[in-house]
């Protein structure tokens, strides 16, 4: 991998910690340093928020097919690079270089989507009440917008938010997660590239807790956007709470997937599959829980347990590996501990449930692994495992199934499959989660509205609606 870029940018520079104190960026399936980072604080947060202040005016009146532009050529250049970046992405993020690369182009769509809702922002008249009276209805952009964004997709949650925050004619501060900050790196080396102008992206890394307070204490941002956990999402809503800024918030999940007896039992262990394991279960909507009718449970256990156990486990820069390391030694700790849980109140783990030992690398790899008698008493069915992990259980009834997948504090996203159209309609209705995939175990794109109802989260992200959390509405009454 070439030297990635490994400094702050502000206002079009890349610029060390005022301190020079730095951070390092490890590898997760070897656990060795591969780069230091600024660890900036107050100062460079606020020169950040200040160089996007001071750029907005400008970016703010610019045409939109001018920013589209822009927009479409950081895709553009993205896809150029998408193996830099993708290499970048599995050094810092250990995803399998296929992911990656597939996460590249997801992050790429992002902005090309953006662009052609930067020119689509538009805005209303409304017939008044008087005839010597007009009433507009304006959209324009909230002014300067934070991104605190996750480690799981270091590419693709930067250009979620950036994205429709440039179409708006927002400026932008990012802060990545301190796993993941050189993907954030790169995406700034590209927007310089693309011609987006000094002080419109800006990207600091550092103390979360004093890059957030700054965020919020500053009077210039006006919008935060965060993917995260639910825990952080309560405390920034907290702060947010001081300004009463726009917030928008995507945050964990515990997604329920439900096989009918009339399900296409093919497609979805497919669909599990797929869903379950990309990036080693590190997606905050990947299935949690799964509940199989108990007229298909053994058919589809004995499926799922062949697929689960001939996936490749490994570091993800080798050939054909499809499951990763695991961020750290916390996360493998939570996984462990789920499983160690449901053992000890006696599941049957049939295939897994340990860690796979990678020769000369460290102990991040956990085996994918299938318990195929959970309940609701175990860890694995009431919290997010984060891991490759998927608990299994059987129901009987419709609204058995339903009640055991609304049974949570949680509501991001959900999954059943069913060859019954009414059943259908009658599941993705009753689901109280904000995306629900019917017969689909891949519901992610740029023009959907992704995100979360309860604990799950505020806001959209993604088609219009995400374009619209960047927007303010304001209303012209007009006397003629
Ligand atoms: C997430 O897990 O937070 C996002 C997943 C996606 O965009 O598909």
């Amino acid at each position: 991998m070439p030297t990635p870029q490994s400094l702050c940018l502000i206002n079009n520079h890349f610029v060390p910690a005022d301190s020079g104190n730095t951070f390092p960026v490890t590898d997760p399936a070897t656990d060795k340093a591969i780069a230091s980072v600024p660890d900036c604080g107050s100062a460079e947060t606020w020169r950040a928020i200040e160089a996007a202040a001071a750029a907005l005016p400008e970016w703010r009146t610019r045409p939109a097919p001018a920013r589209a532009r822009v927009l479409r050529t950081m895709g553009d250049l993205m896809l150029r690079d998408q193996d830099r970046l993708a290499a970048i992405m599995t050094a810092e993020q250990g995803k399998p270089l296929a992911e990656a690369r597939g996460e590249i182009a997801y992050a790429a769509s992002f902005l090309f989507f953006s662009a052609g809702e930067a020119e689509r922002v538009y805005g209303q008249t409304v017939p008044a009440s008087a005839s010597d009276k007009r009433i507009l209805v304006l959209k324009q952009p909230v002014g300067v917008a934070a991104a605190i964004t996750p480690w799981n997709f270091p590419s693709a949650m930067i250009t979620r938010k950036l994205g429709p925050a440039l179409a708006a004619g927002c400026t932008i501060v990012i802060k990545p997660a301190e796993a993941t900050p050189l993907s954030a790196f790169a995406i700034g080396e590209i927007a310089i590239e693309a011609g987006v102008p000094a002080g419109v992206v800006n990207i600091i890394t550092g103390d979360p807790a004093t890059i957030g307070r700054e965020i919020f204490r500053h009077d210039a941002v006006r919008k935060v956007s965060f993917t995260g956990s639910t825990e952080v999402g309560k405390i920034l809503m907290d702060q947010a709470a001081n300004r009463i800024v726009k917030l928008s918030l995507e945050l964990g999940g515990h997604a329920p997937f439900i096989v009918f007896d009339d399900a296409d039992l093919d497609k979805a262990v497919a669909g599990l599959m797929a869903n379950k394991f990309r990036n080693a279960g590190q997606t905050c909507i990947c299935s949690n829980r799964v509940f199989v009718h108990e007229r298909v449970f053994a058919e589809f256990a004995q499926r799922l347990r062949a697929q689960v156990a001939a996936l490749k486990v490994g570091p993800g820069t080798h050939d054909g590996v499809q499951i990763g390391p695991l961020i750290d030694d916390a996360a493998v700790e939570k996984v462990a501990s789920h499983v160690a849980n449901a053992k000890s109140k006696g599941a049957k783990v049939t295939v897994g449930g340990d860690l796979v030992k990678v020769p000369d690398h460290a102990n991040r790899f956990f085996a994918p692994t299938l318990i195929e008698d959970a309940n609701p008493e175990m860890k694995c069915f009431s919290e997010e495992t984060f891991g490759p992990v998927v608990p299994m259980m059987k129901f009987s009834t419709e609204r058995e199934a339903i009640d055991l997948a609304n049974d949570t504090p949680f509501g991001l996203a959900a999954y059943f499959y069913t060859s019954n159209a009414s059943r259908l309609i009658r599941i993705a209705e009753a689901l109280d989660y904000g995306v629900v995939g019917a017969n689909d175990a891949a519901p992610s794109t740029a023009q959907a509205p992704f995100g979360g109802t309860k604990e799950s989260g505020l806001g959209r992200e993604g088609g219009h609606w995400g374009v619209e959390e960047y927007l303010e509405t304001k209303y012209v009454s007009w006397g003629v």
